[in-house]
């Protein structure tokens, strides 16, 4: 595992922006794993700008995306849908054939299993951007997920959802929502963990240094092979560093 902490937030960006630019490069003929959520917006409109001045190829990508929530579909602003296309799909000029998020509004078993089928015929994904929870949790994978989930339906914790408040206009965040399993995301070839800020600290600290355990989805990373976590000084800030693992 690498870790990198940066003071400056647009250095943080780029990095994550060259990392993910070289691994699109790199595992060709594989999907790009798309995390939601504020902390990737930057490095989606750093991409935006390499892919339309020419410098960043997209042409075959794939996109995945890790999560969605329950009843919601393409057409509601809060779902993960929306964001994938407007933040990721079009500044990149993917087509939303070559876009896979979790379908909230259909029969939520048979879209896990379809969503699994989906991720291999595309070749699997090579780098997998993710951010992590206040409370440790790993896309929708709250704390006690066991680390062998595939995708499935998740309730989200209270504290999820106070979290995300602010994406719903009304207050009212889903209950539930559907989540690529931790055995799904382990899958990819590379990850990038990015987080920002100081309400990150405690989670990035357990993630990284305590012993993996499923009270901490995220820890489940340290059992990665090919990990990257770029992090800016907040959400450094209750680690020792340097890592060594
Ligand atoms: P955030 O979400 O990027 O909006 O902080 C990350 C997460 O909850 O996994």
């Amino acid at each position: 595992m690498k870790v990198d902490v940066f003071a400056n937030d647009d250095a943080l960006t780029t990095a994550a922006a060259d990392l993910v630019h070289l691994s699109i490069t790199e595992f060709a003929g594989r999907a790009l794993g798309i995390a939601t959520g504020a902390t990737p917006l930057g490095l989606y409109a750093e991409l935006g700008r390499r892919a339309s001045a020419g410098a960043l190829d997209t042409a075959g990508l794939s996109l995945v995306a890790l999560d969605e929530y329950l009843g919601l579909g393409p057409s509601d602003e809060a779902s993960f849908a929306a964001y994938v296309h407007s933040q990721v799909a079009a500044p990149l000029a993917i087509a939303s054939e070559r876009v896979a998020v979790l379908d909230g509004m259909g029969d939520a078993q048979q879209e896990c299993a379809a969503f699994e089928r989906r991720i291999r015929a595309w070749g699997g994904v090579g780098v997998q951007i993710v951010g992590i929870g206040s409370n440790g949790h790993l896309a929708f994978n709250e704390p006690g997920t066991p680390f062998d989930s595939r995708t499935h339906v998740v309730r989200l914790s209270e504290q999820t959802r106070l979290d995300n408040r602010s994406s719903f206009a009304s207050g009212a965040v889903p209950q539930f929502a559907l989540t690529q399993g931790i055995a799904t995301i382990m899958e990819a070839r590379r990850i990038l963990l990015l987080a920002r800020g100081a309400s990150k600290a405690e989670a990035i600290a357990r993630a990284l240094t305590g012993a993996p355990d499923p009270s901490c989805p995220a820890s489940v990373l340290q059992l990665h092979p090919d990990v990257v976590v770029l992090l800016d000084s907040a959400a450094a800030g209750a680690l020792e560093l340097p890592i060594s693992a």
